[in-house]
């Protein structure tokens, strides 16, 4: 697989990192010129095949103690049919993983309690992670909870039952002032779920701006359900040290085990009338590996009466015609699309690439009527800026390209008919650039006809 063209920087330390560095053992100090030997490595063998308009900085966040038992970075996700994950970190671990809630400001009628967590990381300790349950929740109602009996009232919305439902979409968020522009838009729209396709924080083994982007996300992430899957930049291994995604998994828990799944980096779940499959690009997708098994189960339970939208997010994209990342996706494109086209897949969102695609039906490397439309949306914000460099002349498949910072919005009107549309952030305007009328495939023959191939 080519190598990752997004870890272009090695790590930077900033003065006061520079001073945590004087003061630590030697032994530790191998340790960190490792990882940034490790980072450098892959910033040499990038292609740099694409010019990159200035990217916007990182936000700075200023110094902000809080009470070590208030909440903080709080962010919910779907757990199950009519359940909530609500989860915060509090710098005290002696601080109960309580979510008091009701349906009135101030009036909790239920509470539940959950578990909590905590890592380390070379010299870096996590606060401690709370995730709780709560539920059973009423549909589409808005309910006002507390995390740890402290701390201030948050709200939330849960999705509707049926259609109408409307998710927004962004990948490759980051935490820079173009992300700040993205959050911003996505929070004047009126929708009901995130889907984030990998690339949260960049925090690129700098453990504490995974806090930062905690905190920044936190006034949408604690108010609509987050459900995100796993990016190159959530790795963060270290060779002979460290495995991957430890920050990732013990962050951003999402429903693996109510979807049957052994591990965070694959699961699924359903929200209105749709079955939604999150994959994992960066752990094992070959035949008869442990995810493809999942998937091939998980897709042979869905009820298509039920839920008659299909739709599946990974971090790399199969059919993406920028220079970018080219050809990466192509080993889990061959072992997992015949699965997700024999389902009926309808649509498939990916992130990576730092731009806008959108593809016509596509199966095996050309359009197809019966197959998925394909999204590359890896324009959330991130600190590297745009992959604007495209193949030319455009692929047959390849419909709508730009490379712009932006967010999309998938409103599923019914069980046949879907709008979505893409809203680049150029000059911090919202702009709707890209706009189609999907139907889904139940409306066509496709689904019917590979259920009569089969038998
Ligand atoms: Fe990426």
């Amino acid at each position: 697989m080519a190598s990752h063209s997004d870890q272009m920087k090695p790590v930077e330390f900033t003065l006061f990192e520079k001073a945590q560095l004087k003061m630590v053992p030697n032994k530790l100090k191998i340790l960190l010129l490792l990882m940034a030997v490790v980072v450098v490595a892959n910033a040499v063998t990038v292609a740099a095949d694409y010019v990159r308009p200035p990217p916007r900085k990182n936000l700075q966040f200023p110094w902000d103690p809080k009470p070590s038992s208030q909440p903080q970075q709080v962010h919910v996700s779907l757990a199950g049919d009519k359940h909530i994950r609500v989860t915060w970190i509090t710098s005290k671990s002696s601080s109960p993983s309580l979510v008091e809630y009701g349906t009135s400001p101030g009036k909790y009628t239920s509470r539940s309690h959950g578990e909590s967590t905590s890592y380390s990381y070379l010299f870096y300790t996590s606060g401690t992670i709370h995730h709780t349950v709560i539920g059973p929740l009423e549909h589409n109602t808005v309910y006002y909870y507390k995390c740890g009996g402290k701390g201030p009232e948050f709200s939330l919305k849960t999705p509707p039952s049926e259609f109408p439902i409307t998710l927004a979409v962004a990948g490759d968020l980051g935490q820079t002032g173009w992300t700040k522009s993205t959050l911003d838009h996505i929070d004047l729209c009126q929708y009901d779920l995130h889907l984030l396709p990998g690339d949260l924080s960049y925090a690129d083994y700098i453990q504490s701006k995974w806090d930062t982007f905690g905190e920044l996300v936190e006034p949408l992430a604690s108010a609509r359900p987050w459900m995100v899957t796993q990016g190159n930049h959530e790795k963060e291994n270290i060779p002979f040290i460290k495995d991957g995604f430890e920050s990732y998994n013990a962050r951003w828990k999402m429903p693996y085990e109510e979807s049957g799944s052994m591990s965070n980096l694959y699961y699924s779940f359903e929200v209105a009338g749709a079955h939604v499959v999150m994959l994992g690009s960066y752990t094992d997708y070959d035949v008869n590996s442990e995810q493809y098994n999942w998937l091939k189960a998980d897709l042979s339970t869905v009820d298509r009466k039920k839920t008659p939208w299909l739709l599946a997010l990974f971090h790399v994209p199969w059919y993406n015609s920028n220079y970018a990342h080219q050809g990466e996706g192509d080993d889990m494109m061959e072992a997992m699309e015949p699965l997700l086209h024999a389902a009926g897949v309808d649509l498939v969102f990916s992130g990576h690439v730092h731009a806008y695609e959108r593809t016509k039906r596509v199966y095996n490397g050309k359009s197809n009527p019966c197959g998925a439309v394909h999204v590359t949306i890896g324009d959330g914000g991130n600190k590297e800026g745009l992959a604007q460099k495209y193949k030319e002349p455009s692929p047959e498949w390849s419909v709508f390209r730009e490379a712009s910072f932006g967010h999309g919005e998938l409103k599923i009107v019914n069980s046949s008919h879907a709008f979505w549309s893409w809203h680049r952030n150029d000059d911090d305007e919202p702009v709707k650039s890209d706009e189609v009328w999907i139907t889904s495939l139940i409306t066509s023959n496709c689904v019917a006809t590979k259920e009569t191939k089969q038998a």
